[in-house]
This record gives C-alpha cells, structure tokens and sequence, in this order.
C-alpha cells in the first residue's frame, strides 16, 4: 500500500522537477549539473510528505507541486554541499559520483548555489495564481528560515564543529533538529499553510514532523555504519572517517537502535491521536518505513 503511494509519487515528482528544470539551459554547466544533482535516485521523502498532508487534509497534490519542486531542490542542494571536500568529503551519493567529483569543486559549489536560488524563482513564481499572495510569501519565509542559520545551515555548522569532540545530547538534539529535522517539518508546515489548517492539528503535525525528522538521522546514523554502498548509493563509514558526533557514537549503536523504535512509536501515536486510522494510515506507514528503510 505504501510502498504504491510511494513509487507513483516518486515518478509524480521526479516529472515535475524534470519540466521546470527543462527551462534552463544557458550556461550548460549549471543547468546540466542542476538536473544531475536533482534527478538521480532520491527516494524524495519530503514531496512526499508534503502530498501526503495535503491528501490527509483534504486538497489535492497538484497545490503543492511547486511547493513540492522547490523544497526537493534545496534539500537537493543541501546534499551536493554536505558531499564537497571541505565538508564531509564524499564520493557518491544516491549511487552516482557526488556532484563537485563529475564537474569539479567550483562548479558543485556553484551548482548547489544555483539550486538553493532557483527554488525561490519556482516557490513565488510557479506558485502565482495557483495560492494566495500571502500564502506565496508566508512559504518563502518559512522555506528561507528552516534552510538557513535557523535550520539546516545552522545544523550543519555545528555538526561540523562537533567532528572529534565528545558534544553533550543537547549539542547533538540540535543538529539532528536542525541538519535534518528541519527540511522534513518544511513540507508539513507548507501542506498547513496551504490547506489553513487548524491551530491544534497543525501543532500536532509539527510534532509528527520533529520525531520524524528525529528518527529519520537517527536512521541515517546507523546506515552509516551498518547499511550497505549498493542499496545506499553513499559510502558507508563517512561518519566513522570524520570521527561525526551521531546517536551510535554518543549513546552506542544498539541503544540508538531502541530510541529510534520509541521515537516512531510515539510519532505514530501522535497520528492516532488525531486522526482516524485510515486517513493516518500513510503517514503512520511511513514511519515505519523510516526505522526499516535500508536507502
Ligand atoms: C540524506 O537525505 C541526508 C539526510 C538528511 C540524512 P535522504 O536520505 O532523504 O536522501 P535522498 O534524497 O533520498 O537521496
Ligand atoms: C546531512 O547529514 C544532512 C544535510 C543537511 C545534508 P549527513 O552528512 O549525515 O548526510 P549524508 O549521510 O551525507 O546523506
Ligand atoms: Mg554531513
Ligand atoms: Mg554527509
Ligand atoms: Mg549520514
């Protein structure tokens, strides 16, 4: 049943980004480094989170699509720059070299730049006539804090800081929080935003969405160390090599492993708290999709 939801959504998607990703051209080393970088093998967890509360709120996943684009394209971007030589120094990533090894340093930096700017250009221009002005600038604002100092970059600073220390778990709550959890909340906060939805739901879902984002590195953490290159397209051991603050290296690889479990039971619970079962059933699916993914 999900796992339907999510190949179909995936082709949805990978569609979408193709065709606005088809306007650009000039110069071709960017725009075929764009395409490169987007279009290869990301299991695009976070449209699909956005589809899914749009679904479980009532409105079709067309209202999102730009929404959808935009978000796949920074998180796109997050992962071409995590991968350059002075961050975690990667090689492949989702089975392919990484972006800097295929066009060079300059132009992975230069490539990430452009798909971070771009999906600004798709979330005010493509969203034009499809959601309200206000809507329009309430998601850029929402989009710019959670990938930026206040999100994603603020994580990754620190997770980059933290490299052969011995950080305390609030250091490392924070990066898990901010490296990862923050790009996956941005597509349930957008799906609220665009549906109006409640107060109170919309504070449940955020919640759903932290603990999700949680495990969701968690996970991450482990796959480093037990997952496998041809089912991860990554290389196992990157973390190991940096001597990264994780979950398995603070608490240990089998206590990380329990508090993934408590942290999905509880993101479930919050769904069924809040919904009935089978309206909650794709987001409660794909929680534990996340503690069993082995991609
Ligand atoms: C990888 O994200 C980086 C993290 C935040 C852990 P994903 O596991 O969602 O990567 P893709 O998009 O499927 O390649
Ligand atoms: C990256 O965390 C999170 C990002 C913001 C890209 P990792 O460095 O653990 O992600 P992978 O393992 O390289 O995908
Ligand atoms: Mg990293
Ligand atoms: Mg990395
Ligand atoms: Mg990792």
């Amino acid at each position: 049943m999900l796992k339907s939801y999510l190949s179909e959504n995936k082709a949805f998607i990978e569609e979408k980004i193709n065709l606005f990703l088809s306007e650009l051209s000039y110069p071709s080393e960017i725009s075929e480094g764009m395409k490169y970088s987007v279009l290869n093998g990301g299991k695009r967890i976070r449209p699909i989170l956005l589809f899914m509360i749009l679904d479980l709120l009532g409105k079709e996943k067309e209202i999102g699509i730009p929404s959808a684009v935009g978000i796949e394209m920074i998180h796109s971007y997050s992962l071409v720059h995590d991968d350059l030589p002075a961050l975690d120094n990667d090689d492949y990533r989702r089975g392919k070299l990484t972006t800097h090894k295929k066009f060079g340093e300059a132009e992975g930096i230069l490539i990430g730049d452009a798909l971070l700017t771009h999906a600004f250009n798709i979330l005010s221009e493509k969203n034009m006539g499809l959601i309200s002005p206000e809507k329009i600038v309430e998601i850029i604002r929402i989009v710019s804090s959670y990938s930026g100092i206040n999100g994603m970059i603020g994580g990754q600073m620190i997770d980059i800081k933290s490299e052969g220390k011995k950080i305390n778990l609030e250091t490392l709550k924070y990066i898990h929080e901010n490296k990862t959890g923050k790009l996956l909340k941005l597509p349930i906060e957008i799906a609220c935003i665009i549906v109006d939805a409640p107060a109170k739901i919309r504070k449940e879902l955020e919640e759903y969405g932290d603990l999700l984002g949680m495990a969701f590195q968690i996970k991450d953490d482990i796959l480093d160390i037990e997952g496998d290159f041809e089912s991860l397209g990554k290389p196992i051991g990157s973390d190991t090599e940096l001597d990264k603050s994780t979950y398995p290296s603070l608490i240990g690889l089998e206590e990380s492993k329990k508090l993934l479990l408590e942290i999905i039971e509880k993101s479930k619970a919050k769904i069924l708290d809040n919904f009935d079962k089978k309206s909650g059933e794709n987001l409660i699916n794909l929680a534990d999709y996340i503690a069993n993914r082995n991609k």
